[in-house]
C-alpha cells in the first residue's frame, strides 16, 4: 500500500532531498509540500504535490507528516497534527527543553518519531557507542562535528545524541552541553557545503579510539525519513526514536 506523505519545510535542503528520494520509493508518495508563503508563491506547480503554507488545509491528502524545518514552525506543525490526528516523523534539531516537553505531550495523542539523525550508519554507531562507553570508563570523550555554514544549532543534535548515549553507558548525567563541567567535550566546525561528519574520540594516556561517520549526501537522511514515516504511520501514539524503528524493522 502506498503511504501519502506531507513534508513540512518542503523547499529546504532536506525537504527537496526527501521529495527526490521518494521517486525511487514504490510505497511512498509525496502529496503535500508545506513551506512559508513567500516560497510557495515563488515556486511553480509541482505535479501531484499540493503546495501550501497551511498543513491543515488539505489533510485528507496525506497519512503522515515529515518535518525538517526549524524548532518553532515544527512545534506549530506538531500542534496542528494533534488537532488533525496525523502521525509525524521529525528530523528538525535544536529543540529546547520546553519544546521537547510539547513534543512529549503531543505524543500522548499521536505517534511521533523524533530523530536528530535519520541515517542508519549513525544509528548503528549510537548502539556501539553505548556499549563501548560501558567498558571505556575513565577515558576522555571528545565529539567533533562538521556541518555546512547554514546550520544553526551547535553542537549538532546528532553530537548531543551521541553524548547522551555515551553518558547512559557510563551511568552519568550529560547536563548542559555548553558548560565547562560537561563530561563530554564538543568541537563544532561550520565549513562550506559539508553535509555532516561526526567523530567520537575516546582518549586515555595509552591509546585513543575513533568512531567516525561521514555523510556523503543527504539521500541517507531522506531514505531514513521516508522509511520511518511509513513505519510511524502504523504505530499507536507514543514517542519513538530511530532505534525503535531499527529494532522493529530488523
Ligand atoms: N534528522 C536528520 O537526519 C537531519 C538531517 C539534516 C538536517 N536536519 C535538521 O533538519 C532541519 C532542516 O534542515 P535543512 O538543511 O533542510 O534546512 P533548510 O533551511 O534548508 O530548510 C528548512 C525549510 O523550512 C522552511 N520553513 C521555515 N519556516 C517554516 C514554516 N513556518 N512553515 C513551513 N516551513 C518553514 C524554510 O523556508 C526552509 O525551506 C534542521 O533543524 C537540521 O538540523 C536533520
Amino acid at each position: 500500500m502506498t503511504c501519502n506523505i506531507a513534508i513540512n519545510g518542503f523547499f529546504g535542503r532536506m525537504g527537496q532531498s526527501i521529495h527526490a528520494e521518494s521517486m525511487t520509493h514504490d510505497s511512498a508518495n509525496i502529496t503535500l509540500g508545506c513551506d512559508i508563503e513567500e516560497k510557495i508563491q515563488n515556486h511553480q506547480n509541482i505535479d501531484g504535490v499540493i503546495l501550501t503554507s497551511d498543513i491543515t488545509s488539505s489533510d485528507k491528502s496525506f497519512d503522515v507528516v515529515i518535518d525538517f524545518s526549524l524548532p518553532k514552525p515544527s512545534i506549530n506543525t506538531i500542534n496542528a497534527c494533534v488537532t488533525i490526528k496525523k502521525p509525524m516523523t521529525i528530523g528538525t534539531t535544536g529543540f529546547d527543553d520546553k519544546q521537547l516537553s510539547v513534543i512529549k505531550e503531543a505524543s500522548k495523542t499521536i505517534p511521533i518519531l523524533l530523530a536528530p539523525n535519520m541515517s542508519q550508519g549513525v544509528n548503528v554507531s549510537l548502539k556501539s557507542l553505548e556499549s563501548m562507553s560501558k567498558v571505556l570508563k575513565g577515558y576522555d570523550v571528545l565529539i567533533k562535528e562538521v556541518h555546512h555554514v547554514n546550520k544553526i544549532d551547535s553542537p549538532s543534535g546528532t553530537a548531543i545524541k551521541m553524548a547522551q548515549v555515551i553518558c547512559k553507558g557510563l551511568g552519568i548525567e550529560l547536563g548542559d552541553v555548553h558548560s565547562e563541567e560537561c563530561p563530554v567535550k564538543f568541537e563544532s566546525l561550520r565549513e562550506n557545503t559539508e553535509i555532516g561528519t561526526h567523530e567520537v574520540i575516546f582518549t586515555s594516556d595509552s591509546d585513543s579510539i575513533h568512531v567516525k561517520h561521514l555523510a556523503k549526501n543527504r539521500s541517507i537522511f531522506a531514505k531514513g525519513a521516508i522509511e520511518t514515516s511509513i513505519w510511524v504511520s502504523n504505530q499507536k501514539p507514543g514517542l519513538y526514536s530511530y532505534l525503535d524503528y531499527m529494532d522493529d524493522a530488523s
